[in-house]
């Protein structure tokens, strides 16, 4: 099929290669002529594992081009996917001027027939405002339809999600897209669950709040636990091996973040509100979340007392592993948070650490991981990096003034520290 995805963010650039890589024509649009260029001599402007050979391979076979101009995309194609940013505004709801902006762009430049797809996260009703705006933008009387096809795929692991997919989600205003909204993703095997508009939107919001939930729920049960003396990772597979319930999303640590949870709760909530519901659970998972890292940063002072002066060690600065995004990264708020109280920081992170530095300036980035802690007073995990496991503790044992670590992210064994002479905290252990 002729697609064409406008935005190449994490979402945009990720759905067009992947449609590439099953076959489909691509062609992927973006206003920053940077950008285009770059994609275009086969470079990528993110960290995504397995990415840049499927992108450098289907622009190779043709199937997957990049251009600047809205027009050209919509004149080539029958479908049109929206995948830019939906930022969120200071009071929690969403910034939907580039949805807007895009919509006009397409109204104006259709001429014949469009399926006009919104990947992007957008609140419930959204769908019913772009067609809207494209009928009323739109010169020629051309019909169109307006599809709801929110993306879960997860950072750092884009590809495999979108290359196998739990479930497409497809939300229709009349039957008219639906066959060719199956036939773009007939290639992927995965369920197609069709629904209307508005229930589709709400999917994404909803499971998106879900997870936070989730993980606010097992970060609760970690307090309980470091009060009764018991081990949250052996209560979360004990509680992950009911099927109903799964271990996925049990991992406790110094809290969620990235640039969709925090964001989707807020909104989620915004809209509730705008409907007449006050969604307080969802309001409980952003105080846990947000206490979590206030209980990590007191478990760090409680034992270092003072931090001014003091020379801490970070491992982890992206939001999570595989990723170099450190949008809204708890570990850059954890240093953020150390600086503020007058600790000097060495950090490292396996790839985030180019894009930190514009949000960190004062720090010593280390580029080796067993080099971070020298002549540290401690060690602090931040992001679960597999990788960090395979830190020599030994040597950075020695590096250090004293051998302390503090796991945000309950990367190690707290008996196998204890036995190599760690004072070893960690979360809900
Ligand atoms: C999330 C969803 O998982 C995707 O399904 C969705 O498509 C995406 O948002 C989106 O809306 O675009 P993502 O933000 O890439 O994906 O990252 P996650 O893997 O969900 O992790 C989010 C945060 O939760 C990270 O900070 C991670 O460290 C934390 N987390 C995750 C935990 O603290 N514990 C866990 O058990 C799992």
């Amino acid at each position: 099929m002729k697609l064409t995805i406008i935005g190449t963010g994490y979402v945009g650039l990720v759905t067009g290669t992947c449609f590439a890589e099953v076959g489909h024509h691509v062609i992927c649009v973006d206003s920053d002529a940077n950008k285009v260029e770059m994609l275009r001599r086969g470079g990528i402007p993110i960290y995504e594992p397995g990415l840049e050979e499927l992108v450098k391979k289907n622009v190779a076979a043709g199937r997957l081009s990049f251009t600047n101009s809205t027009a050209e995309g919509v004149e080539k194609s029958d479908v049109i996917f929206i995948a830019v940013p939906t930022p969120p505004q200071p009071d929690g709801s969403v910034d939907l001027s580039y949805i807007e902006r895009v919509a006009r762009d397409i109204a104006g430049a259709m001429t014949s027939y469009k399926i006009v797809v919104d990947k992007s996260t957008v609140p419930v009703k959204t769908g019913e405002k772009v067609a809207e705006t494209i009928k009323r933008y739109c010169k020629a009387q051309v019909e169109f339809d307006v599809v709801s096809n929110p993306e879960f795929l997860r950072e750092g692991f884009a590809v495999d999600d979108l290359m196998k997919p739990d479930r497409v989600v497809v939300g229709v205003r009349s039957p008219r897209p639906v066959a060719a909204m199956k036939q773009v993703y007939e290639p992927f095997n995965a369920p197609i669950i069709v629904t209307d508009i508005n229930s589709a939107e709400l999917i994404k919001h909803a499971s998106n709040s879900f997870l936070a939930l989730k993980i606010s729920y097992i970060n609760a049960v970690s307090i309980l636990c470091e009060a009764a003396g018991a081990n949250v990772q052996e209560v979360a597979t004990g509680m992950g091996l009911d099927d109903r319930i799964g271990r996925r999303f049990l991992n406790a640590g110094i809290g969620f973040g990235g640039s969709c949870f925090p964001k989707d709760l807020s909104a989620f909530i915004k809209i509730s509100e705008q409907v007449g519901y006050d969604f307080r659970l969802l309001k409980e998972v952003q105080n846990i979340n947000a206490e979590q890292m206030e209980r990590f940063i007191k478990k760090i002072t409680e034992t270092l007392w003072v931090l001014k002066d003091k020379k801490i060690a970070v491992l982890g600065l992206a939001f999570k592993q595989n990723t170099d995004d450190v949008r809204s990264s708890p570990a850059i708020d954890l240093c953020q948070r150390m600086l503020k109280e007058g600790a000097t920081l060495r950090v490292h992170d396996p790839k985030a650490m180019d894009k930190a530095r514009a949000v960190l300036p004062n720090v010593t980035f280390v580029d080796d991981m067993n080099d971070v802690a020298q002549g540290c007073d401690a060690i602090v995990v931040a992001t679960e990096w597999d990788e960090f496991k395979k830190l020599d503790l030994e040597r950075s044992r020695e590096a250090l003034s004293a051998p302390i670590m503090f796991d945000g992210r309950n990367l190690f064994d707290p008996q196998e520290m204890e036995k190599l002479g760690w004072i070893y905290k960690s979360i809900g252990r």
